[in-house]
């Protein structure tokens, strides 16, 4: 063991991959556990919103999300397979190692939220680092006033998390509206971009004392805030996660900053009142 202070702050932690899960066409979902359980008791302290990096041995690594809440037993990364280092993960098959490091980043102080509603607000896969906030909502449901999900998708076949989205809805705890662009056979549901949700007869969108979370492709994120300002949101009550090229993830590099502010330690969660003095053009 090295002495304090002089730890090796890149070496990642052995993980075993326990099962893989498909979501929704070319994302999967992969259950994993540190092989050192200390390490793996250590990691559970994350916070919803912080993320993590994979390592594939002798490919490379890459920044993830942790949608697990650090409220749920397992620990999971849910993976967009879209270049070398993702598809060797979605190659991986159970029981086979890779690697991780981590928490990082600040993460969404879901304390600060306690006595608020919270509306989140999600596209595609931005899904992935909303769930861990709404499970712990949901987990923690006496701390927060109205909890809304507004989710949209391309199609039906691409919304994420189905199982937990009906699990959501049946709750009663969370108000859940879905949208998809495109209709399949079956949907009878919204068909419009999400921002259309929020005028739907019979959906009432609270404003005051209310954070709004905000995670999505970029053109999603432009007409959200939009839509979210006319409304009376205060940018400060709107808060979302900033995704930029990373390689330490610990401020030592300079990949991921933005003007003064490093994503990888000061984010990747900001307000929009932030973003927008960051003078980021999401
Ligand atoms: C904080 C953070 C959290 C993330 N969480 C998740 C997550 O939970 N699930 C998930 O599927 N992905 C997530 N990503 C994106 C993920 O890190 C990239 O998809 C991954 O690095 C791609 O690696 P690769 O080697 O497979 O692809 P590469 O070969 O490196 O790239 C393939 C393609 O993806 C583009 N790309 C790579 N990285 C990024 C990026 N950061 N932003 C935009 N485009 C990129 C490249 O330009 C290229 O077109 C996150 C990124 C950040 C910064
Ligand atoms: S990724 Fe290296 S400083 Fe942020």
């Amino acid at each position: 063991m090295n002495p304090p202070g002089t730890e090796n702050i890149y070496l990642p932690k052995v993980a075993i991959l326990d099962r893989v899960v498909d979501d929704i066409p070319e994302v999967k979902t992969f259950y994993w556990r540190f092989e050192d359980p200390a390490a793996q008791a250590e990691f559970k302290r994350f916070r919803p919103g912080q993320f993590a990096q994979i390592s594939l041995f002798g490919v490379g690594e890459f920044p993830a999300s942790l949608p697990p809440s650090p409220t749920e037993d397992e620990t999971f990364f849910t993976i967009r397979q879209v270049g070398s280092c993702t598809a060797a993960l979605h190659q991986l098959k159970p029981h086979d190692k890779f690697a991780v490091r981590g928490p990082y980043g600040n993460g969404f102080p879901m304390k600060d939220y306690e006595g608020m509603n919270l509306t989140f607000v999600a596209g595609g896969i931005g899904l992935i680092p909303l769930r861990s906030c709404i499970v712990y909502a949901l987990q923690n449901r006496a701390r927060y006033g109205r909890i809304q999900v507004f989710y949209g998708a391309k199609t039906p076949g691409e919304l994420m998390y189905a199982r937990d989205l009906r699990a959501w809805e049946k709750s009663g705890g969370i108000e859940c509206h879905l949208t998809v662009d495109r209709a399949a056979a079956g949907w009878d549901g919204n068909v419009g971009v999400v921002g259309s949700l929020f005028k739907k007869p019979g959906v009432q969108m609270p404003v005051e004392n209310t954070t709004a979370f905000v995670c999505g492709p970029p053109i999603m994120f432009r007409f959200v805030i939009k839509d979210l300002l006319a409304l009376g949101f205060k940018e400060r009550n709107i808060v979302s996660t900033l995704e930029r090229y990373m390689k330490c993830g610990v401020g030592k590099c300079g990949h991921c900053c933005i003007g003064v502010a490093y994503i990888c330690m000061d984010g990747p969660v900001f307000t929009y009142e932030q973003i927008k003095k960051l003078g980021e053009d999401i």
